[in-house]
């Protein structure tokens, strides 16, 4: 059980952020209540080393049921200024335990610094996981996510990387497949030893063939030396075969014998050497359907497919999408730039065709252009634009036909019928409308 833990009580949106990103530098991790039950609970299950209570309406039964749970923990009050007198005056603490909002970074820090001791924050390890089960956003090994479905992923990551199963990771073009490998590998007893993607599709049968299995001296015109290949220099690591759908046939039946027999032949060589890397394959192709067109092997599927992890595309988990945001512009910007509410929105609403990888790239150039305060709807490329335009359009049609369906039915008393010929439709069209609007 760690002892580094922070619990943050009742944030703000703002506070719930600003407090993130100042612990992402440190080994600390958040841990959020929004709730007492919530906050009793934590205090049961885990060791806190602080807590930091935003106080934005005061009440002295939640400040002493907190107070009284855990009397040896330092706590941090984060007040209005409003609230500010009360807390001071109800808990007898002097001002090294209160911040006023609004307050800067280094107050902040100078704060906690305070509270936790000036070392505490001096290891930067940068090994902090946020996991905070009781709030929405989620950081696991630095992939960010708040549906349901990256949590899900992140409960299948946690499990699959203590085994050494073959995992095959399923997604669109830019969901993070190669992410998700990473995190696996480096949640795993092989972390200490080599991770190496190969990307299947982009090479020639041939040199797919010795960049995987290495090749022995003269085996071919310009192997001057032995080359070890990838699967050997993985040994005791993990081997990432991104693009598995595409190899050709022969190399489908190298690739089942490796994972069957775990071991290898160099090109040109005699000798099986033995291999013990870790396979993780990913693909963004229907593996099932090239089964049936005969294109993929079904026995090597079957070998590959033991832990299947899915990731949907970013336009079915709308939810990650300001995380995100969030998360790139901290990279690209140190956090200091925000994104306008109508900019978010669109954002939101676009469908990226290229995902997270897209709106990685969004964001990094809409920083560029805008004024280095604020990136505003203008800011976005003209695609997006264009795209939260014909949204909007959409959304006052629908509007419109809204009404005009309601009006009807209200003139019909109810009777669907009666209202489609009130409005000169036929009964099937007006029937789709109301699917439509409903
Ligand atoms: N959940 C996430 N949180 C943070 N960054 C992410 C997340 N998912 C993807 N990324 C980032 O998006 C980019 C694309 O991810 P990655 O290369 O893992 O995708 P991929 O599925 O392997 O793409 P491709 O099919 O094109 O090979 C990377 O820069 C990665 O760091
Ligand atoms: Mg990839």
């Amino acid at each position: 059980m760690t002892e580094k833990n922070v619990l943050l009580l009742f944030p703000t949106e703002k506070i719930r952020m600003k407090i993130k990103f100042f612990l992402s530098e440190t080994s600390y991790k958040l841990l959020i209540a929004k709730t007492i039950k919530d906050a009793l609970k934590e205090f049961k299950e885990q060791k806190i080393a602080l807590v930091i209570f935003c106080v934005t309406e005061f009440s002295q039964e939640t400040i002493t049921q907190i107070s009284e749970a855990k009397t040896d923990t330092k706590i941090l009050f984060i007040t209005t200024f409003q609230t500010a007198g009360e807390v001071t005056a109800y808990t007898c603490k002097n001002s090294s335990n209160l911040l006023v909002e609004p307050f800067s970074d280094d107050e902040l820090s100078e704060k906690i610094n305070s509270l936790l001791g000036p070392d505490s924050f001096s290891e930067q390890e940068n090994t902090s996981q946020t996991i905070d089960f009781l709030e929405e956003v989620v950081t696991f090994q630095g992939i960010i996510g708040s549906s349901q479905k990256m949590k899900e992923v992140f409960s299948l990551i946690e499990k699959v990387s203590k085994t050494d199963t073959t995992v095959l990771i399923r997604g669109e073009s830019g969901t993070g497949k190669e992410l998700i490998a990473k995190a696996i590998h480096n949640l795993s007893s092989r972390k200490n030893n080599l991770f190496l993607a190969v990307n299947c599709g982009a090479l020639t049968e041939t040199l797919l063939e010795s960049e995987l299995f290495g090749y022995e001296k003269g085996s071919f015109t310009g192997a001057l030396n032995r080359k070890i290949g990838k699967f050997e220099e993985a040994q005791n690591g993990t081997i990432f075969l991104d693009e598995i759908g595409d190899v050709s046939q022969a190399m489908q039946v190298k690739l089942l014998r490796v994972l069957q027999q775990k071991e290898i032949t160099r090109v040109g060589g005699n000798g099986v050497i033995p291999v013990n890397a870790r396979v993780i394959t990913a693909t963004n192709i229907n593996l099932e359907k090239a089964i049936i067109d005969g294109t993929f092997r079904e026995d090597l599927y079957y070998r590959l497919n033991v832990f299947p992890i899915m990731l949907s595309p970013l336009r079915e988990r709308k939810k990650d999408i300001e995380p995100l945001v969030e998360h790139f512009a901290k990279k690209f910007s140190n956090g200091k730039i925000i994104f306008t509410k109508k900019a978010l929105e669109s954002l939101q609403n676009y469908t990226f065709a290229g995902n997270i990888r897209e709106l990685e790239n969004i964001v990094e150039r809409s920083l560029i252009l805008c004024d280095g305060k604020e990136v505003k709807f203008e800011n976005l490329p003209e695609n997006v634009q264009n795209s939260a335009k014909t949204e909007n359009a959409e959304n006052s049609i629908n509007g419109f036909e809204r009404s005009l369906v309601l009006k009807a039915l209200e003139k019909a008393n109810g009777n669907k019928a009666e209202a489609a010929k009130l409005l000169g439709i036929s009964k099937k069209t007006f029937y789709e409308l109301l699917e439509k609007l409903s």
